[in-house]
């Protein structure tokens, strides 16, 4: 392959995926099959961090999948596995805790931000060392490149510094990755905060559109987003981000460019906006839902992609875990 081989994760930790996620990561993903080696991972052993009921677990990992697929991931031009397929990412990141360094981990900010979140009693040894999974993750299929979004920086460098320690102390083994900025990335907000990111975590069921929820529900909420109580519509994030926020969607959807539908829309109304902008999610996101319900109406096919992705994975991680294992004298 002369491509270069990029590595990606998402966590099944909601039962879909919502639009930041997409115009954010998954929608990249689909570009890089044609231009990368790529491998593209549902990481359920990191959603363990949260807790999660198991059942619920299990449901959203194959959900999770189903809408990758949906979205236009093909099996054909990528490897889509699921990370516990694939025990290697568990024993390779065993080896790296033995070379990540107690103060290294723990001054890694999210770990910092989500055990407050969590609660020190409640924050578990998992979430400390998530960020040595990630390392693993990556390491294991030599990954050349990672697309990293700002507040993924400080995980890539922690695997970075463990490639190079590993490679240093006990010979070259593992491909040191870079960072694959996405250029044209949208961060996508909160419908009704706009200050603040489109989150599963943090954002009300209003601020989210999810790419499986009912399209009357989305119609609805893209009607009652939050915007300013100007008339106009212009692109100006700092003191209109609701309505910037609503033409960043529609650009990204569209492929058209924010100057092309601030000129179609002037002289016209919020209102006018939101409904052609609904029409725009729905007709988006309809396709996907009838893509992913089929995946999900028929496990014996989804189990079977899964299989062959989890295996075209095992493939190079079974190699580069048994190197690791005999440099280090296992
Ligand atoms: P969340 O913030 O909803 O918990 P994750 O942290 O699981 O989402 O993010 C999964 C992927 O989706 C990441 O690549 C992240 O950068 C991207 N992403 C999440 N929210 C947004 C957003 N509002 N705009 C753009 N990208 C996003
Ligand atoms: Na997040």
């Amino acid at each position: 392959e002369a491509r270069p081989r990029v590595l990606s994760g998402i966590q099944p930790t909601a039962d879909s995926f919502h639009l930041g996620n997409y115009l954010g990561a998954v929608r990249n993903w689909v570009t890089m099959q044609e231009t990368h080696d790529a491998f593209f991972c549902v990481v359920d052993l990191h959603a363990l961090t949260v807790g999660p009921d198991p059942a619920q677990l299990r449901a959203r990992t194959r959900a999770s999948a189903a809408q990758l697929f949906a979205a236009g991931l093909d099996p054909e031009r990528c490897t889509l596995f699921v990370q516990s397929h694939v025990p290697e990412h568990a024993q390779l990141a065993w080896v790296l805790n033995c070379l990540t360094g107690f103060g290294e981990a723990g001054r890694m900010t999210q770990f910092k931000d989500k055990s407050l979140k969590q609660g020190a009693d409640r924050t578990t040894v998992g979430l400390f060392t998530y960020p040595v999974l990630q390392a693993a993750d990556i390491l294991l299929y030599q990954a050349d490149a990672v697309p990293v979004g700002e507040d993924q920086r400080q995980h890539l460098e922690l695997t970075r510094d463990l490639a190079q320690r590993f490679n240093t102390t006990y010979g070259r083994t593992f491909t040191v990755p870079a960072p694959h900025i996405v250029r044209d990335t949208a961060k996508i907000a909160d419908l009704q905060d706009p200050g603040a990111k489109m989150s599963k975590s943090a954002s009300t069921p209003n601020g989210l559109i999810e790419l499986l929820e009912p399209t009357n529900r989305i119609v609805k909420k893209i009607k009652s987003a939050v915007t300013d109580t100007g008339r106009e519509i212009v692109y100006d994030p700092e003191n209109k981000a609701g309505v910037s926020n609503l033409l960043t969607i529609y650009a990204a959807l569209t492929g058209r460019t924010i100057d092309d539908l601030t000129a179609a829309y002037d002289g016209k109304g919020y209102g006018d906006l939101k409904k052609d902008l609904a029409e725009v999610v729905v007709a988006f996101v309809e396709p996907i839902q009838q893509r992913t319900r089929m995946y999900l109406d028929d496990p014996a096919q989804l189990d079977k992609l899964l299989a062959i992705g989890g295996e075209k994975a095992r493939s190079v991680s079974s190699r580069t875990l048994a190197r690791a294992y005999e440099r280090v004298g296992l």
